[in-house]
């Protein structure tokens, strides 16, 4: 792979014990054929000493916000040449200052004035890297696009073992060379996603739904975008806030999403139905309100609902499906039957009895299946992290 040969990388090193590894991320970097630009804080020049970098980069260090008689690299060509930036090791205090919008260093006020994205990769002290204020931080620069990898739990330099180890080098060039090689690789691409549960009423206050939050097709919504598709996001009742680029639309039950969908479908080249679809609603709906006076309780009828993805694999010609499948036993079986009886591309299959897998929580932890029966297990990670590994396997069925 050689996505990041000739690209300018712009490595922050900051104040971490962890600032040793940096000279290693160099050395892969440049393997690689990237032109590596090592900015340091004046922390990190106490754990190592410039030149190291400066030998390894063949490329002056810069340290200082206001270098004298040297014109040519100031903040804001560092941050306009960057085709990326590196972040490796961030201490606390970095992750605390980029949060807050803080520009007082030369590493700071670049990543504020870039519109390269931006790596980080954490190393600190467990109890450190535990503290919510630490967490909140991480969680306002997320929201913002920034990107983490790492840390790990290992052993820390206090002997500890704990979370809080800056990822191996080898890994974080990885992810590096992933990021700049998903960047815009679905430009020209319209893409539905559906998310969240559906309502179905009973009555006038009542109605059937499930735990689903939409977190699972936000972040796949706001991935595609990000890579450069156009998304058109049809979700129900959820508590999130839809990604400011998508085409966005709010829908209740089961039938108003299938007629959402129905009428998008000709103009898009791929569907991914994350959206967890009742699959009956009631045969009743009262005008009014139930009232508890029924003595005898009530049957409840309820009618199957359209299956939207079904209708869509019965037309879908050329177009991209994917469809998610939740159980709790027979997993692959199961997913691997509503492939085929779905005509699906891609079926995400989520057990949903495992820890961090599922509806509410923020993690997931699924199985992707496509239609040449090829299985790849993704490991317990992020709902983003999911996302970028359902597009990527999107990007490949695509290339087929
Ligand atoms: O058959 P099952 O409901 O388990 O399939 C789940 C997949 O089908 C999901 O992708 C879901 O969004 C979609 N679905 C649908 N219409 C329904 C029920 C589910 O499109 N009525």
């Amino acid at each position: 792979m050689d996505t990041i040969k000739d690209k300018n990388v712009l490595l922050g090193i900051t104040g971490s014990i962890a600032a040793y590894k940096a000279a290693e991320i160099i050395r892969l970097l440049r393997e690689r054929g990237a032109r590596v630009y090592p900015v340091m804080t004046q922390a990190a020049t106490h754990f190592v000493h410039p030149l190291t970098f400066q030998t390894l980069a063949s490329r002056k260090v810069t340290v200082k916000l206001f270098e004298e008689n040297d014109e040519k690299i100031s903040h804001i060509s560092l941050a306009q040449l960057a085709d990326v930036v590196l972040i490796a090791p961030a201490s606390a205090n970095i992750i605390g200052k980029l949060s807050g919008g803080i520009a007082d260093d030369i590493l700071t006020t670049t990543a504020l004035a870039t519109r390269a994205p931006i790596l980080i990769a954490p190393a600190m002290n467990n109890v450190m890297y535990e503290n919510l204020l630490l967490q909140e931080n991480i969680k306002r620069l997320k929201a913002i696009g920034v990107s983490f990898i790492g840390p790990e739990k290992g052993k820390l330099a206090s002997g500890e073992i704990g979370m809080g180890r800056m990822s191996a080098p080898s890994q974080i060039v990885e992810y590096l060379e992933r990021t700049i090689q998903s960047k815009d690789d679905f430009q020209g691409k319209t893409f539905l996603v559906t998310a969240g549960p559906t309502r179905e009423p009973l009555d006038k206050v009542r109605f059937i739904t499930s735990f689903s939050s939409g977190k699972m097709g936000y972040a796949l919504a706001e991935e595609g975008a990000a890579r450069g598709a156009s998304i058109i996001l049809i979700s129900g009742p959820s508590l999130l806030e839809p990604p400011r680029e998508v085409e966005f639309y709010s829908v209740e039950s089961a039938l108003e999403m299938h007629e959402k969908v129905m009428e998008k479908f000709a103009q898009v080249d791929g569907v991914i139905m994350a959206a967890a679809v009742s699959d009956y609603r009631p045969t009743m709906k009262e005008a009014g309100k139930i009232k508890k006076s029924l003595k005898e309780g009530f049957a409840l009828k309820l009618v199957q609902n359209p299956d939207i993805l079904k209708e869509l694999g019965r037309k879908k010609r050329n177009k991209i499906l994917v469809g998610f499948c939740a159980e709790v036993k027979n997993l692959e079986r199961e997913a691997k039957k509503k492939l085929e009886v779905k005509n699906l591309d891609l079926v995400v299959a989520n057990d949903l009895t495992l820890e961090g897998a599922g509806f509410g929580v923020d993690t997931n932890v699924v199985t992707l299946i496509d239609k040449e029966g090829k299985v790849e297990h993704l490991s317990k990670r992020s709902k983003k992290e999911v996302a970028k590994g359902i597009w990527d396997k999107i990007k490949k069925l695509m290339e087929r």
